[in-house]
């Protein structure tokens, strides 16, 4: 981690919390940070609600002023019209979403999202103002076949191809094998491979971008593990899956510079 980038620490909750518990979290966790002081220019969190919570976290957000930010975790490709189930950019922006994940590896799994779809993904967010957290990462296969930045390098190249080097975009690196799974990356291996990002974000589109682009670390997260990956210079924050649903532990994650030496 740099000091000019600021740390993102993000919550993935995946298909977990009802818009009633959704509020009852995210208070619960400003109540916490808040009264274990939490420095907010040491570490930004932002939780990634279902679609159907998001109405409710922004009235909560507004009301409270809570210094939380919030997203989807996942857009359409289009803007509007018969896309029956899909979600535009354009409604996400008007509920004040800051955030969209985007290509997480369960999309590509389960849904068949492929780099250029993922990739008209992060240009219809950023068409609304929305900031993409392109997430990319490879299996257990990939690893064994191509190494560990192969894959990754290429989501990255193909998924932001076309995008000005003045957008703002975070990636989440999360190798498959590593989600969920309870064994995380190393941390060698993880900065390892957020640095091969970093250069192929240089390469694109030039210093000032790869110096102020967030590159996450995401798989099997945890308060006992965040510090180790902190003090990495190459990673800048976390998304978290499984230990977001905690408000203890995700608290925990987020005050991450309590506990990095
Ligand atoms: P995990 O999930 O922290 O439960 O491994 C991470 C993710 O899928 O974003």
């Amino acid at each position: 981690m740099v000091a000019a980038r600021v740390p993102l620490i993000a919550g993935n909750w995946k298909m977990n919390l009802d818009h009633l518990q959704a509020i009852a979290f995210v208070q619960k966790l400003a109540w916490t940070l808040d009264e274990a002081k939490h420095d907010t220019a040491a570490s930004e969190v932002a939780v990634f609600p279902p679609f159907t919570d998001l109405r409710s976290v922004q009235t909560l957000v507004e009301a409270e002023k809570f210094s939380i930010a919030y997203g989807a975790q996942d857009v359409s490709t289009h803007e509007s019209g018969a896309f029956t189930g899909e979600i535009s950019g354009s409604f996400l922006a008007s509920l004040a979403c800051s955030y969209v994940l985007v290509g997480h590896s369960e999309r590509r799994q389960f849904h068949g999202e492929t780099n250029d779809v993922v990739g008209a993904k992060v240009r219809a967010a950023l068409s609304f103002g929305l900031v993409p957290i392109l997430c990319v990462g490879e299996t257990a296969d990939d690893l064994e076949e191509f190494g560990a930045s192969a894959v990754p390098v290429a989501q990255v190249k193909a998924s932001l191809a076309g995008i000005s080097a003045d957008a703002e975009v975070v990636i989440a690196y999360e190798p498959v094998w590593a989600i969920g799974s309870g064994k995380a990356a190393t941390e060698e291996q993880a900065e390892l491979v957020c640095g091969a990002l970093r250069e192929t974000l240089r390469e694109n589109f030039g210093s000032e971008f790869a110096d102020r682009t967030r590159i996450l670390y995401g798989g099997s997260v945890k308060a006992s593990n965040i510090a180790a990956f902190m003090r990495q210079s190459n990673i800048d924050g976390a998304l978290v899956g499984g230990a977001s649903l905690d408000v203890a532990e995700f608290a925990s994650i987020v005050r991450f510079y309590k506990h990095v030496i």
